[in-house]
């Protein structure tokens, strides 16, 4: 049987690019689609009394590449059902590639048995993802690299250091003995890529949770603040207890001007009026989660929001292209 010449013809490897956005991060998903030219796809979220969400897509995306762009910020799990649903919906109609679009992806602080009788939270969500027909998925900073492996799927996790660093050499270019200040050693390693980056020295707190509660306790500070402008790097603010705590003791040791550069804005109840209270003179971080206009008033003109959607859009473009993403980065 001979087959007809035009089915070989396909022009792009996965179809063309179908943004689909959640409701959690609407400006951000319309700056992606802005700098990528191709708008959001129309579709219904419904929620139903009984609590239910329904999604509706208003055309095919049968052999199209779809990108779901949904932060898994507060309300968490409202955000993660219309994630799954959002890509369930996608594989039912026959996607060709559907992509999870992250910019925070919840739960990740959940990574390990570090007491008996604890989930892993943020592998079941990894399963979740995939179960439900995604193909690949997109994200910045884990809270661990390693998260990597919960997933079976292909993903580019990418790293807010890339739209921040320009910021903060201009800041540090104008800041008195600047050092960098990681208030958890478990972002410690990035810390120090920023710092190398920056070419400021490095200082460490050695902070201890103490239970499950928002607890934190700084015990030890190693490395020198004394008379030095700081800039205390970390991967997200929930509660604002690291922080704050952070805060106080270098202060108790000496520190002048703080900036505080933070990943992800995850920013819970309450944590920015303690936040805005602190001895600070800015506060930096991304779009990965909308902070809403109440918060950014509280701010005021001490806050900077970075934008991580233009890089989001070109990953997306070099991924629909098959097209290297570590290049974009030398690597
Ligand atoms: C911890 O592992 C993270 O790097 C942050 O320090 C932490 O998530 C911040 O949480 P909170 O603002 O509630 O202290």
């Amino acid at each position: 049987m001979s087959v007809p010449t035009h089915i070989h013809s396909v022009p792009l490897m996965y179809g063309s690019v179908r943004l689909y956005a959640g409701s959690s991060c609407p400006e951000l998903a319309n700056s992606i689609a802005e700098y990528l030219n191709t708008p959001l796809c129309d579709r219904d979220i419904v929620n139903f009394p009984n609590d239910n969400i329904f999604v509706k897509l208003h055309r095919s995306v049968r052999g199209q590449d779809c990108y779901v762009i949904q932060t898994t910020s507060i309300p968490v799990h409202q955000n993660l059902m219309e994630l799954l649903i959002m890509i369930q919906t996608l594989r039912l109609d026959s996607a060709a590639r559907i992509t999870a679009v992250v910019p925070y992806l919840c739960y990740t602080r959940s990574d390990k048995k570090d007491q008996p009788r604890v989930p892993i939270t943020a592998r079941l969500v990894a399963d979740m993802i995939e179960v439900a027909g995604a193909d690949r998925y997109m994200t910045f900073d884990l809270h661990a690299d390693q998260i990597q492996g919960f997933f079976s799927i292909p993903g580019d996790v990418l790293y807010a250091f890339h739209v921040l660093i320009d910021y903060l050499e201009e800041l540090t270019g104008k800041m008195h003995n600047p050092v960098m200040v990681s208030p958890d050693l478990g972002f410690a390693k990035k810390a120090r890529n920023y710092a190398a980056r920056l070419d400021i020295p490095l200082a460490f707190i050695e902070k201890r949770r103490l239970s499950n509660a928002p607890t934190a306790k700084a015990l030890t500070l190693i490395g020198d603040v004394k008379d030095r402008d700081c800039i205390l790097l970390d991967e997200e603010i929930s509660t604002g207890t690291t922080i704050a705590t952070a805060v106080n003791m270098i202060k108790e040791h000496g520190a002048k001007d703080i900036y505080v550069v933070f990943i992800h804005p995850v920013l819970a109840p309450n944590s920015v009026d303690c936040l805005v209270a602190l001895p600070v003179k800015k506060f930096v971080t991304t779009d990965t989660i909308p902070i809403s206009a109440e918060d950014k008033a509280k701010f005021g003109d001490r806050l900077k929001i970075i934008s991580v959607a233009q890089l989001l859009a070109e990953v997306i473009h070099r991924a629909n292209q098959g097209r290297s993403v570590g290049e974009l980065f030398n690597e």
